[in-house]
C-alpha cells in the first residue's frame, strides 16, 4: 500500500487555518439553534447562510450531485443525512458536518449534538468517539504511520464494545475536498503511509453502538447502520508539522468537545 500525498507549505498552512477556523465557527454558530422542534433544512439554511456571509463557498453543496449545504445525520445515521422537513425530537443525537472551501482551501469537520435529555448509552457512544478521534490525533508526528492513528482509534471504540464503520473513511484536504491518502480508523500499528511535514488529512471516525455494517438508502446519500444501532462521528482537518500537528478545526471556545444538552 503506497500512497504519493501532496505536502503543503508554511504558507499554504495559513489558508488552511483560516478554512478550518471558518468551518468550526459554523458548528459553534448553529449550537443554540439544534433545539426540539426545529427541522434539520432550518440547520442547513442557517449553515449556509453563515458561510455565505463569510465570503465562503458550502463545499457540499452540489458535491457529486449532493443537494444540501450540511450533512445531518440523526441517530441510526451514520454520516451523509439530507437535511428535510424532519423536526427535531428530544432525545435525539446528531452529527452536523460542515465544509467549507475559503479562497481555495478546504476546512471539513463535524461535531455531535444533544437534543434535551439524551440516553447514557449516547452519552457513552458520543464521549467515546471524541475520545477515540482524539487519541488518534494525539499521535500525529513524522514518522508515525496511518496504521497507528487508525489502531488507537479501533481499540478505544471496541475497549466500550462499540464498533468502527470500515465503509467511510478519513482523506486527504487542501485545495481538493477528497484527496489521498485514504485514512482509516481501524488498522494495524506501524502500517501504511509514513508521514511527514506537510500532509494535511481529516480524522473523521465514525462509531456505532452496535455492528459496523452499513446500508445506503434508496437517496444514493443516506447512510445507516445496518442494525439501526445508534452512530456517532466528530472530525477534525489537522496538518502534520515538524514535531507534531496543528488542528485547523479547533472552535475558538472550546465546543468542539462533546456536551450533551443544548440550551432549552
Ligand atoms: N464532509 C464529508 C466528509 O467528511 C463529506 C460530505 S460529501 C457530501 O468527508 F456530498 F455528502 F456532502
Ligand atoms: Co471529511
Ligand atoms: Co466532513
Amino acid at each position: 500500500m503506497s500512497q504519493k500525498c501532496r505536502i503543503y507549505s508554511r504558507k499554504d498552512f495559513v489558508g488552511l487555518r483560516k478554512a478550518g477556523a471558518l468551518a468550526a465557527h459554523i458548528l459553534d454558530y448553529i449550537a443554540p439553534f439544534v433545539r426540539k422542534g426545529v427541522t434539520t433544512l432550518e440547520l442547513d439554511e442557517l449553515c449556509h447562510e453563515e458561510i455565505v456571509k463569510h465570503g465562503a463557498v458550502p463545499a457540499s453543496l452540489g458535491y457529486n450531485g449532493y443537494p444540501k449545504s450540511v450533512c445531518i445525520s440523526v441517530n441510526h445515521v451514520i454520516c451523509h443525512g439530507i437535511p428535510s422537513e424532519r423536526k427535531l425530537n428530544d432525545g435525539d443525537i446528531l452529527n452536523i458536518d460542515v465544509a467549507v472551501i475559503s479562497e481555495g482551501w478546504y476546512g471539513d469537520t463535524s461535531r455531535m449534538y444533544a437534543v434535551g435529555e439524551i440516553s447514557s448509552k449516547a452519552k457513552e457512544l458520543i464521549d467515546t468517539t471524541y475520545e477515540a478521534m482524539m487519541a488518534g490525533i494525539n499521535l500525529i508526528k513524522p514518522g508515525i504511520r496511518l496504521g497507528d492513528i487508525g489502531n488507537a482509534i479501533q481499540t478505544r471504540a471496541e475497549l466500550k464494545r462499540f464498533s468502527v464503520v470500515r465503509d467511510y473513511c478519513g482523506h486527504g484536504i487542501g485545495r481538493i475536498y477528497h484527496d489521498e491518502p485514504v485514512v482509516l480508523h481501524f488498522g494495524t500499528p506501524g502500517t501504511g503511509l509514513m508521514l511527514e511535514p506537510g500532509h494535511v488529512f481529516t480524522v473523521e471516525p465514525m462509531i456505532n453502538s452496535g455492528g459496523y455494517k452499513t446500508k445506503l438508502l434508496p437517496d444514493g446519500w443516506t447512510v445507516i447502520t445496518a442494525d439501526r444501532s445508534l452512530s456517532s462521528q466528530f472530525e477534525h482537518t489537522v496538518g502534520v508539522t515538524e514535531d507534531g500537528c496543528e488542528i485547523f478545526t479547533l472552535s475558538a471556545n472550546g465546543s468542539d468537545r462533546p456536551y450533551h444538552a443544548v440550551a432549552e
